[in-house]
């Protein structure tokens, strides 16, 4: 338990700040951070060994990945009284070092950080259909008011015209990325066993069959429709983006999608992504094209009540991404 009495913090608490830090939704589960504890604080660097080049070639979503464990990581310490300052690509020569966090008495999150915290551990990647009951305006009003917060917005989907363009957008980024052979044997490679502790899970007695048939066959078209069919039926389609496409832009783009994430958990709804036409080089003008706001499309997510409860996707331990 963190003690808020004291005005430095230790190592110990820190660590268990971090035990927050790394529930946070990565790419693929790659989980692409480590971390360093020094003089009281602590550097967040963006593990480059764990990139998807041909998913992520610019490590874009590397960078949002380390961004939502930043979140994880301020909400943490919000929870246990200790506000935080976030230096955010500090000028240090050294490209993997995202940011350096100090911590203080003063605290600097604004929204119901207790609620937020206890949906860490509870946030899940839900990839099934969702419950077929309408999301209320307050609860998306909030989770808008959450990406403001983070220097970045959120824009729902609202008509069916475009609902059903973008649907058709994300089955075309299926198709594109399942014909590239790169793209299939990157993601057969982050099949695992859960034992592994990342990566997307997948029984360990089929795990090597499911990773040939990835590895061998565009089945793009499948994939597709299916996803086409969950973007079509999702209570909520939204896209999360940001004024400016570089560094400090995806860091706030993955705070502002944790805390989105957790503060829609807190609210009853569960969240799964259809960022193919934004990982799609080509396809993302297109998405722009069909919104309102200014800038670039960071994360296209699906909304809405779960239907079951699902397990949590397995993490690494604090000591693997511990410098
Ligand atoms: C930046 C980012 C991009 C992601 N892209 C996808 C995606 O395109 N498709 C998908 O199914 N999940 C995507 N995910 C979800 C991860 O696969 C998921 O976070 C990971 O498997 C861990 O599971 P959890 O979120 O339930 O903890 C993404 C997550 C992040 C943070």
């Amino acid at each position: 338990m963190i003690n808020s009495r004291k005005t430095s913090v230790t190592s110990e608490q820190i660590k268990s700040l971090l035990s927050y830090a790394v529930l946070a939704p990565s790419s693929h589960n790659t989980q692409p951070w480590r971390f360093e504890i020094t003089d009281g604080a602590v550097s967040i660097f963006a593990d480059r060994t764990r990139a998807l080049p041909a998913n992520d070639p610019d490590d874009r979503e590397l960078t949002i990945s380390c961004g939502c464990a930043l979140m994880n990581l301020r909400v943490a310490a919000a929870h246990g009284g200790i506000g935080v300052t976030c230096d955010i690509t500090p000028d240090s020569g050294n490209d993997d070092l995202l940011a350096v966090i100090s911590f203080n008495k003063e605290n600097s999150l604004s929204t119901d950080e207790s609620g937020l915290f206890k949906s860490i551990e509870w946030r899940r990647t839900y990839r099934r259909r969702f419950a077929s009951r309408d999301i209320p305006t307050e609860v998306l009003d909030s989770l808008s008011e959450n990406a403001s917060e983070e220097a970045s917005w959120l824009e729902v989907i609202d008509s069916e015209d475009d609902r059903q363009k973008v649907a058709e957008l994300v089955a075309e980024g299926d198709s594109i990325q399942w014909s590239n052979p790169s793209w299939r044997r990157e993601l057969a490679a982050w099949m695992h066993p859960r034992r592994r502790g990342d990566g997307l899970t997948v029984p360990g007695i089929v795990a090597p069959i499911a990773q040939v048939i990835v590895r061998t066959f565009d089945i793009g078209k499948v994939v597709g429709a299916k996803d086409k069919q969950l973007a079509d039926e999702s209570p909520i389609l939204a896209v999360l983006g940001t004024a400016g496409d570089n560094v400090a832009d995806w860091l706030a783009a993955g705070q502002a999608l944790e805390k989105i994430l957790l503060s829609a958990h807190s609210q009853g709804l569960q969240a799964s992504y259809l960022n193919q036409p934004i990982q799609v080089a080509s396809l993302r003008p297109k998405l722009q094209n069909l919104l309102s706001q200014q800038g670039f499309p960071q994360i296209l997510l699906r909304l809405g009540f779960p239907k079951d409860e699902i397990d949590a996707a397995p993490r690494r331990h604090l000591d693997e991404v511990m410098e």
